[in-house]
């Protein structure tokens, strides 16, 4: 059966996506070093699946450590690649921090799918590749433009990197550019785990609700938006995860050498700050307290996605709409506070 090394497998998108391969039949093993995530997601990966997978505590920054993985694993027919920082904040404050983590583990995963023939690789993108966009929706062929974060720089030398590669390797690499992922597996067994204050809208929405933080913050009220705030697109962890392993089944049935595609991962639907918090109020039956703040530094005024090419050339839709991520996520951050799950402290 084909095996498939996901990076990142006990991180939020990561471990979701191996619950999709494995009910999706895929066989799977996971490398995470556990710098930015919980060991125990493995647990909620199993209650989920009845099924255990197997992580290497792998520091990917070593290619000494990367390489062992790949000779005890010479079979693997794929690579999904999510191991990296990712806090915008952060990537400003540390940005060396950002660029060896996220470029060094690249380039020695990268030195061993040339020397083990991997024939497929799918690599975790960002729609901050797009900066500030002059128009929205953005599709595939929006000219990227300068980065707004060191993090988001990661990813556009990311993916510069893959379009080299593929063109002096066989291998072939599907670019997934992600937008704004948020809530939970509906089971409530996994979900999102911010290390410290939440940085991003959801977590911080129902951590606020429950009181484990201060009242939300909105970062500016005054943009020449609908009603003042930021527009995003928000898109449902589990339809990202889908979409993974769509993007697998779509490197096997087509089966080319040096191709690599950039799609677009989101819902198509832009969603403002205030509305996003109206549909939590709706999903939760809850009132959330929130006070207006300055605008965030970094923060693109709007973007949200055209989804066609992620349709067309993968057959993917979401299936949840932002109410029904708030669901989700409300429900998950309940369960966790309660000690309901195998996470909970
Ligand atoms: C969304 C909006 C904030 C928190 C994220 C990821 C980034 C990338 C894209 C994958 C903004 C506002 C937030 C709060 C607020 N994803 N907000 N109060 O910045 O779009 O980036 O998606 O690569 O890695 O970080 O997401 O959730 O931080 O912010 O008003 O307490 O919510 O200002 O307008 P962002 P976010």
């Amino acid at each position: 059966m084909k095996k498939i090394l996901v990076t990142g497998g006990t991180g939020y998108i990561g471990s979701h996506t191996l619950v999709d391969l494995l009910e999706q039949g895929y066989n799977v093993i996971s490398a995470d070093n556990y710098s930015r995530s919980d060991a125990r997601m493995l647990q909620g990966i199993e209650t989920i699946t009845g099924k255990k997978v197997k992580n290497y505590a792998t520091d990917l920054c070593s290619l000494t450590d990367t390489r062992k993985i790949f000779e005890e694993n010479p079979d693997l027919s794929g690579i999904i690649h999510f191991a990296a920082y990712k806090a915008v904040g952060e990537s400003v404050e540390q940005p060396l921090l950002y660029f060896e983590n996220n470029i060094q583990s690249l380039l020695n995963l990268l030195h061993c799918v040339q020397e083990y023939k991997v024939p497929y690789f799918v690599f975790s993108s960002s729609c901050t590749v797009y900066g500030e966009p002059e128009s929205i929706p953005v599709t595939e062929e929006t000219p990227l433009r300068p980065a707004a974060s060191p993090y988001g720089l990661t990813k556009q030398i990311g993916e510069q990197l893959l379009q080299d590669f593929v063109k002096a390797t066989d291998c072939s690499a599907l670019l997934l550019r992600y937008f704004n992922p948020a809530g939970a597996h509906p089971s409530a067994q996994i979900g999102e785990l911010p290390i410290g204050k939440p940085q991003n809208l959801v977590p911080a929405i129902t951590q606020s609700a429950l009181g484990v933080i201060d009242a939300l913050t909105v970062h500016g009220t005054d943009y020449p938006t609908r009603d003042g705030s930021c527009v995003r697109d928000y898109i449902h962890v589990c339809d990202l995860a889908r979409a993974h392993t769509q993007a697998l089944q779509l490197l096997e049935k087509e089966n080319k050498t040096h191709a690599c595609e950039a799609i677009n991962l989101g819902s198509g639907t832009g969603v403002t700050v205030l509305e996003a918090i109206r549909a939590f109020e709706k999903a939760s039956g809850r009132t959330l307290e929130w006070t207006a703040g300055p605008r965030r530094p970094g923060d693109v005024m709007a973007i949200y996605a055209n989804n066609e090419k992620a349709t067309s050339r993968l057959g993917w839709r979401a299936a949840y709409d932002v109410e029904a991520i708030m669901a989700t996520a409300w429900a998950w951050e309940q369960r966790y506070r309660n000690g309901e799950t195998v996470l909970s402290r």
